[in-house]
């Protein structure tokens, strides 16, 4: 498995992966095509075997980012892919100089609120009915 920087040639089979996963951002191509034309958006890819696993999507200026987006394919879950993911857009973060990082999670959704504890987030808030369906947000974040 290698991590690697996202082209715009990325945007159809990063909107098929979103969309399988649960809690994920679900952009379309074109919100894809979008995010990765931004010159503020920093998005990387996991690859194993040629076929893209993972994606994590983040973005920010004046040191300060977001965590847009981040899932994994179920087929490869819990083989660290990512944990990997998030630790390699910290890296590359904290090489800009940027200070701070934050995310909003669905309080449902334990795994993801777990792993980014493991990469050293701590919960900073709550976003109540944040979500279409009402219910609330973690905001989480970390300084660099
Ligand atoms: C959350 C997600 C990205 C985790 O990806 P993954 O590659 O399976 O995670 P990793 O194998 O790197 O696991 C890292 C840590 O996350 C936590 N974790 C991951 N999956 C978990 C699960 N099903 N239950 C509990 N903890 C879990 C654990 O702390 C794990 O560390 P450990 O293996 O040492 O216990 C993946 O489940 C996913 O794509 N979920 C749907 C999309 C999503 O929730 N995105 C985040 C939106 S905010």
């Amino acid at each position: 498995m290698k991590i690697i920087a996202a082209v715009p040639a990325c945007a159809q089979v990063l909107a098929q992966l979103d969309e399988k996963r649960p809690f994920s951002a679900h952009w379309s191509v074109q919100a894809w095509q979008g995010e990765l034309a931004q010159t503020a958006a920093h998005i990387w890819c996991a690859k194993d075997r040629g076929k893209l696993v993972g994606f994590i999507a983040v973005r920010g200026a004046a040191g300060q980012y977001e965590l847009l987006n981040l899932a994994v394919a179920e087929s490869q879950s819990r083989r660290g892919i990512g944990f990997s993911l998030v630790q390699r857009a910290l890296q590359e973060l904290q090489q800009t100089g940027a200070e701070r990082i934050t995310l909003e999670v669905s309080t449902a959704n334990l795994p993801a609120q777990a792993l980014y504890q493991k990469a050293g987030f701590s919960v900073w808030g709550i976003r109540k009915h944040f979500y279409a369906d009402g219910s609330d947000a973690l905001i989480m974040g970390k300084d660099l």
